[in-house]
Protein backbone atom coordinates (compact mmCIF):
# COMPACT_ATOMS: atom_id res chain seq x y z
CA UNK A 1 0.00 0.00 0.00
CA UNK A 2 1.58 3.28 -0.83
CA UNK A 3 2.47 6.06 1.61
CA UNK A 4 0.04 9.08 0.68
CA UNK A 5 -3.01 6.35 0.13
CA UNK A 6 -2.63 5.30 3.87
CA UNK A 7 -2.30 8.59 5.82
CA UNK A 8 -5.54 9.46 3.46
CA UNK A 9 -7.01 6.67 4.86
CA UNK A 10 -6.46 7.41 8.36
CA UNK A 11 -7.65 10.91 7.74
CA UNK A 12 -10.61 9.63 6.62
CA UNK A 13 -11.03 7.11 9.72
CA UNK A 14 -10.33 10.14 11.84
CA UNK A 15 -13.14 12.59 10.54
CA UNK A 16 -15.75 9.44 11.05
CA UNK A 17 -14.72 9.13 14.19
CA UNK A 18 -15.93 12.00 15.51
CA UNK A 19 -19.33 11.98 16.67
CA UNK A 20 -20.57 14.81 15.44
CA UNK A 21 -18.94 16.15 12.18
CA UNK A 22 -21.31 19.20 12.78
CA UNK A 23 -19.76 20.49 15.36
CA UNK A 24 -16.92 21.04 13.58
CA UNK A 25 -18.76 23.33 11.47
CA UNK A 26 -20.53 24.94 14.00
CA UNK A 27 -17.07 26.33 15.46
CA UNK A 28 -16.53 27.87 12.18
CA UNK A 29 -16.42 31.49 12.86
CA UNK A 30 -19.46 33.82 12.02
CA UNK A 31 -17.30 35.49 9.91
CA UNK A 32 -16.47 32.64 7.68
CA UNK A 33 -20.43 30.98 7.35
CA UNK A 34 -21.46 34.69 6.51
CA UNK A 35 -18.53 35.27 3.80
CA UNK A 36 -20.87 33.51 1.20
CA UNK A 37 -23.88 34.71 2.17
CA UNK A 38 -26.84 36.40 0.73
CA UNK A 39 -30.24 37.57 2.12
CA UNK A 40 -32.93 39.05 -0.53
CA UNK A 41 -30.10 39.88 -3.46
CA UNK A 42 -28.12 41.53 -0.63
CA UNK A 43 -24.56 40.09 0.37
CA UNK A 44 -24.18 39.55 4.23
CA UNK A 45 -21.14 41.16 5.59
CA UNK A 46 -18.40 39.52 7.68
CA UNK A 47 -18.48 40.63 11.78
CA UNK A 48 -16.11 43.09 12.76
CA UNK A 49 -13.83 41.09 15.04
CA UNK A 50 -13.39 42.80 18.02
CA UNK A 51 -9.36 43.70 17.42
CA UNK A 52 -11.03 46.59 15.44
CA UNK A 53 -13.07 47.81 18.64
CA UNK A 54 -10.42 50.44 18.91
CA UNK A 55 -11.91 52.11 15.41
CA UNK A 56 -15.41 52.06 17.17
CA UNK A 57 -14.71 54.81 19.86
CA UNK A 58 -11.86 56.52 17.75
CA UNK A 59 -11.40 60.53 18.45
CA UNK A 60 -12.54 61.55 14.70
CA UNK A 61 -15.91 59.56 14.96
CA UNK A 62 -18.07 62.47 16.66
CA UNK A 63 -16.70 64.61 13.69
CA UNK A 64 -17.34 62.12 10.86
CA UNK A 65 -20.71 60.60 11.88
CA UNK A 66 -22.25 63.21 14.31
CA UNK A 67 -23.41 61.01 16.47
CA UNK A 68 -24.42 63.85 19.07
CA UNK A 69 -27.68 64.50 16.64
CA UNK A 70 -28.46 60.99 16.10
CA UNK A 71 -28.57 60.19 19.96
CA UNK A 72 -30.59 63.28 19.72
CA UNK A 73 -33.02 62.44 16.61
CA UNK A 74 -33.84 59.02 18.72
CA UNK A 75 -35.88 60.80 20.89
CA UNK A 76 -34.96 58.63 23.96
CA UNK A 77 -37.15 59.86 27.58
CA UNK A 78 -35.82 59.12 31.04
CA UNK A 79 -37.11 55.77 32.39
CA UNK A 80 -37.46 53.97 28.93
CA UNK A 81 -35.89 50.48 27.98
CA UNK A 82 -33.60 50.46 25.57
CA UNK A 83 -31.03 48.55 23.60
CA UNK A 84 -28.30 48.46 21.77
CA UNK A 85 -28.20 45.32 19.65
CA UNK A 86 -24.24 44.94 18.28
CA UNK A 87 -23.03 47.30 20.84
CA UNK A 88 -19.50 46.38 20.11
CA UNK A 89 -17.38 48.16 22.88
CA UNK A 90 -19.98 50.31 23.81
CA UNK A 91 -19.85 53.46 22.40
CA UNK A 92 -23.94 54.41 22.31
CA UNK A 93 -24.67 51.65 24.99
CA UNK A 94 -22.66 54.12 27.25
CA UNK A 95 -24.85 57.17 26.17
CA UNK A 96 -27.67 55.80 26.24
CA UNK A 97 -27.46 54.86 29.88
CA UNK A 98 -27.34 58.66 30.57
CA UNK A 99 -30.53 58.95 28.28
CA UNK A 100 -32.44 56.98 30.34
CA UNK A 101 -31.56 58.00 33.42
CA UNK A 102 -31.15 55.39 36.58
CA UNK A 103 -35.18 54.52 36.12
CA UNK A 104 -34.74 53.36 32.73
CA UNK A 105 -32.74 50.37 31.79
CA UNK A 106 -29.99 49.60 28.68
CA UNK A 107 -29.48 46.75 27.26
CA UNK A 108 -26.46 46.20 25.29
CA UNK A 109 -26.48 42.96 23.21
CA UNK A 110 -23.32 41.68 20.85
CA UNK A 111 -22.58 37.92 19.89
CA UNK A 112 -19.00 38.40 20.46
CA UNK A 113 -18.27 37.71 23.89
CA UNK A 114 -14.78 39.81 23.78
CA UNK A 115 -16.86 42.93 22.71
CA UNK A 116 -19.05 42.62 26.08
CA UNK A 117 -16.18 42.20 27.87
CA UNK A 118 -14.77 45.34 26.43
CA UNK A 119 -17.86 47.52 27.18
CA UNK A 120 -18.40 46.09 30.88
CA UNK A 121 -14.35 47.60 31.33
CA UNK A 122 -15.26 50.88 29.82
CA UNK A 123 -18.64 50.47 32.14
CA UNK A 124 -16.63 49.99 35.25
CA UNK A 125 -14.68 52.86 34.75
CA UNK A 126 -17.87 55.15 34.98
CA UNK A 127 -20.28 53.61 37.05
CA UNK A 128 -23.15 52.31 34.95
CA UNK A 129 -25.94 50.98 37.72
CA UNK A 130 -28.69 50.83 34.79
CA UNK A 131 -26.92 48.39 32.32
CA UNK A 132 -27.85 44.83 31.59
CA UNK A 133 -25.37 43.01 28.62
CA UNK A 134 -26.98 39.82 27.18
CA UNK A 135 -24.67 37.25 24.73
CA UNK A 136 -26.81 37.19 21.47
CA UNK A 137 -26.27 34.35 18.78
CA UNK A 138 -26.44 34.70 15.20
CA UNK A 139 -30.42 34.12 15.51
CA UNK A 140 -31.32 35.90 19.05
CA UNK A 141 -30.61 38.58 20.60
CA UNK A 142 -32.00 37.00 24.02
CA UNK A 143 -33.71 40.17 25.07
CA UNK A 144 -37.16 39.85 27.23
CA UNK A 145 -40.46 39.33 25.40
CA UNK A 146 -42.62 42.55 24.65
CA UNK A 147 -40.21 45.47 26.61
CA UNK A 148 -38.11 47.26 24.65
CA UNK A 149 -39.30 50.91 23.95
CA UNK A 150 -35.79 51.44 21.58
CA UNK A 151 -33.82 48.49 19.65
CA UNK A 152 -30.97 50.87 17.92
CA UNK A 153 -28.99 49.16 15.32
CA UNK A 154 -26.12 50.89 14.20
CA UNK A 155 -23.77 49.44 11.44
CA UNK A 156 -24.64 46.10 12.73
CA UNK A 157 -27.82 44.70 10.56
CA UNK A 158 -25.95 44.18 7.47
CA UNK A 159 -23.21 42.01 9.50
CA UNK A 160 -26.51 39.70 10.50
CA UNK A 161 -25.80 36.39 9.16
CA UNK A 162 -29.76 35.36 9.83
CA UNK A 163 -31.44 38.44 9.29
CA UNK A 164 -35.33 36.93 9.39
CA UNK A 165 -34.52 35.19 12.61
CA UNK A 166 -33.10 38.05 14.04
CA UNK A 167 -35.88 40.25 12.68
CA UNK A 168 -38.44 37.86 14.14
CA UNK A 169 -37.03 37.99 17.42
CA UNK A 170 -36.49 41.75 17.74
CA UNK A 171 -40.49 42.14 16.65
CA UNK A 172 -41.05 39.91 19.53
CA UNK A 173 -38.67 42.17 22.40
CA UNK A 174 -40.93 45.69 21.07
CA UNK A 175 -42.80 47.36 24.05
CA UNK A 176 -46.54 47.36 21.84
CA UNK A 177 -45.21 51.14 20.67
CA UNK A 178 -41.72 49.97 20.63
CA UNK A 179 -39.41 50.95 17.49
CA UNK A 180 -36.45 50.00 15.87
CA UNK A 181 -33.45 52.76 15.39
CA UNK A 182 -31.83 51.34 11.95
CA UNK A 183 -28.62 53.03 11.25
CA UNK A 184 -26.66 51.96 8.38
CA UNK A 185 -23.78 53.77 5.86
CA UNK A 186 -25.76 55.27 2.58
CA UNK A 187 -24.66 53.36 -0.19
CA UNK A 188 -26.64 55.59 -2.66
CA UNK A 189 -24.04 58.18 -1.44
CA UNK A 190 -20.55 57.43 -3.38
CA UNK A 191 -18.60 59.91 -1.16
CA UNK A 192 -19.42 58.01 2.09
CA UNK A 193 -15.91 56.85 2.24
CA UNK A 194 -17.20 52.80 3.11
CA UNK A 195 -16.53 49.82 1.66
CA UNK A 196 -20.31 48.87 -0.32
CA UNK A 197 -20.13 45.83 1.43
CA UNK A 198 -20.79 47.71 4.16
CA UNK A 199 -23.49 49.97 3.39
CA UNK A 200 -27.31 49.74 2.46
CA UNK A 201 -29.71 51.53 0.15
CA UNK A 202 -33.42 52.75 1.31
CA UNK A 203 -34.44 50.57 -1.43
CA UNK A 204 -32.91 47.20 0.35
CA UNK A 205 -33.94 48.02 3.96
CA UNK A 206 -37.05 48.58 3.03
CA UNK A 207 -37.47 45.57 0.94
CA UNK A 208 -36.31 43.42 3.77
CA UNK A 209 -37.46 45.11 6.56
CA UNK A 210 -41.39 45.01 5.55
CA UNK A 211 -40.66 41.37 4.22
CA UNK A 212 -40.49 41.05 8.30
CA UNK A 213 -43.43 42.57 9.08
CA UNK A 214 -42.36 46.26 10.04
CA UNK A 215 -43.45 49.53 8.81
CA UNK A 216 -41.74 52.70 7.98
CA UNK A 217 -42.97 55.20 11.41
CA UNK A 218 -40.22 58.13 11.35
CA UNK A 219 -36.99 59.10 9.17
CA UNK A 220 -33.68 61.14 10.15
CA UNK A 221 -31.34 61.90 7.15
CA UNK A 222 -29.40 64.51 8.80
CA UNK A 223 -26.54 62.83 9.05
CA UNK A 224 -23.45 62.94 6.57
CA UNK A 225 -23.33 59.30 6.35
CA UNK A 226 -25.46 57.27 7.70
CA UNK A 227 -29.59 56.98 7.19
CA UNK A 228 -31.86 56.72 10.18
CA UNK A 229 -35.16 54.43 9.60
CA UNK A 230 -37.36 54.34 12.60
CA UNK A 231 -39.63 50.78 12.02
CA UNK A 232 -42.31 49.83 14.35
CA UNK A 233 -43.81 46.21 14.07
CA UNK A 234 -46.88 46.14 11.17
CA UNK A 235 -49.75 45.91 14.40
CA UNK A 236 -48.15 48.72 16.32
CA UNK A 237 -50.29 52.12 17.03
CA UNK A 238 -47.46 53.90 15.38
CA UNK A 239 -48.62 56.04 12.38
CA UNK A 240 -46.59 54.78 9.00
CA UNK A 241 -45.16 57.12 7.15
CA UNK A 242 -44.13 57.48 3.11
CA UNK A 243 -40.08 57.08 2.60
CA UNK A 244 -38.77 60.13 1.40
CA UNK A 245 -36.51 59.28 -1.14
CA UNK A 246 -32.37 60.27 -0.36
CA UNK A 247 -32.19 63.05 -2.23
CA UNK A 248 -30.08 62.59 -5.77
CA UNK A 249 -27.41 64.29 -6.62
CA UNK A 250 -23.94 64.18 -8.62
CA UNK A 251 -22.31 62.15 -5.58
CA UNK A 252 -24.94 59.58 -5.73
CA UNK A 253 -25.60 56.17 -7.25
CA UNK A 254 -27.71 53.40 -7.51
CA UNK A 255 -25.63 50.70 -5.29
CA UNK A 256 -26.71 48.75 -2.94
CA UNK A 257 -28.46 45.47 -4.31
CA UNK A 258 -26.13 43.17 -4.49
CA UNK A 259 -23.41 44.67 -6.42
CA UNK A 260 -21.57 45.36 -3.10
CA UNK A 261 -18.21 43.69 -3.96
CA UNK A 262 -15.79 46.67 -5.39
CA UNK A 263 -13.28 47.38 -3.88
CA UNK A 264 -13.40 50.93 -4.82
CA UNK A 265 -14.06 52.35 -2.26
CA UNK A 266 -10.81 51.48 0.16
CA UNK A 267 -13.15 53.02 3.29
CA UNK A 268 -12.52 53.40 6.94
CA UNK A 269 -14.69 50.43 7.43
CA UNK A 270 -12.65 47.30 6.03
C1 LIG B 1 -19.43 47.41 13.27
S1 LIG B 1 -19.74 46.92 14.91
C2 LIG B 1 -20.76 48.25 15.48
C3 LIG B 1 -20.74 48.38 16.99
C4 LIG B 1 -21.63 49.49 17.56
N1 LIG B 1 -23.00 49.37 17.12
C5 LIG B 1 -21.10 50.86 17.23
O1 LIG B 1 -21.67 51.51 16.33
O2 LIG B 1 -20.13 51.30 17.86
C6 LIG B 1 -20.91 45.60 14.71
C7 LIG B 1 -21.11 44.78 15.99
O3 LIG B 1 -22.26 43.94 15.81
C8 LIG B 1 -22.02 42.68 16.37
N2 LIG B 1 -22.90 41.68 15.76
C9 LIG B 1 -22.87 41.16 14.52
N3 LIG B 1 -23.88 40.27 14.36
C10 LIG B 1 -24.58 40.25 15.52
C11 LIG B 1 -25.73 39.55 15.99
N4 LIG B 1 -26.38 38.67 15.23
N5 LIG B 1 -26.17 39.79 17.25
C12 LIG B 1 -25.52 40.67 18.04
N6 LIG B 1 -24.42 41.35 17.66
C13 LIG B 1 -23.96 41.15 16.42
C14 LIG B 1 -20.54 42.45 16.12
O4 LIG B 1 -20.00 41.49 17.00
C15 LIG B 1 -19.96 43.86 16.33
O5 LIG B 1 -19.58 44.06 17.67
Amino acid sequence: MNHGFLTRLLLLALLFSLHDTGSLFAQQSTTERSASNKYMGRRIAETMHYAGAPWLVRESREREEECTKLLAALEVKDGQTVCDLGCGNGFYTLKLAKLVGPQGTVWAVDIQPEMLQLLEERAEARGVPNLKSALGTATSPNLPEGEIDLVLLVDVYHEFSHPAEMLAEIRKSLAPSGRVALVEYRAEDRTVPIKPLHKMSQRQVMKEYKANGFKLVGQYDELPWQHVFFLARDDSPLEEVELKRWKRGERDSEAGEDEATSSEFEGVRQ
